[in-house]
């Protein structure tokens, strides 16, 4: 339906102002929140460079179950607190982890995966659920990077 790409040398400030946009545009006007899930992953995993995961982990009964995503099968439930998604829910604070091997209790649902970047979504005050990126490299994820995946957790709040 759409295709997005980064455009070559693009800052990353540039980059998450486009995904936004794409972001927007793709889940304005749609009340299904599966579906906006859906296509804000596929969207990550396009437009992010040196990805492994993209995706949702959603708050169902007081504990993380997997949603939407791009990548490999994961872990399905992350009691709140363990890892590095349910550090975020718990405390409802991005979590930027350079790497995820020297991360207590770290869950590796891909081996590969070195670096992550975590941020909850909320919605009235409360984590509704969290935005997961993984990274096969070492350090992949920066404070440019948490802005522009807080600002996309902003825009879906009331949209998933
Ligand atoms: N590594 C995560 C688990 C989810 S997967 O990376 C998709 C964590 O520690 O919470």
């Amino acid at each position: 339906m759409h295709a997005f790409h980064p455009s070559p040398g693009m800052s990353k400030p540039a980059l998450y102002a486009e995904l936004l946009s794409a972001a927007d545009a793709l889940t304005a006007g749609e009340s299904d929140g599966v579906a906006n899930m859906a296509n804000v992953a596929a969207l990550l995993w396009e437009m992010l460079p040196d990805v492994n995961w993209t995706g949702f982990y959603r708050m169902v009964d007081g504990g993380l179950v997997l949603g939407p995503f791009a990548g490999r099968p994961a872990c399905i439930r992350i009691p709140l607190g363990q890892g590095v998604c349910g550090t975020a829910a718990a405390s409802g604070q991005t979590q930027l982890v350079a790497d995820v091997h020297t991360f207590p209790g770290h869950i590796a649902c891909d081996a590969a995966s070195a670096s992550e970047l975590v941020v909850p979504v909320l919605r009235h005050g409360a984590v509704v659920a969290v935005i997961d990126c993984d990274s096969p490299i070492l350090a992949r994820f920066d404070a440019e990077d948490a802005a522009g995946i807080e600002a996309l957790a902003a825009l879906l709040s009331s949209r998933i």
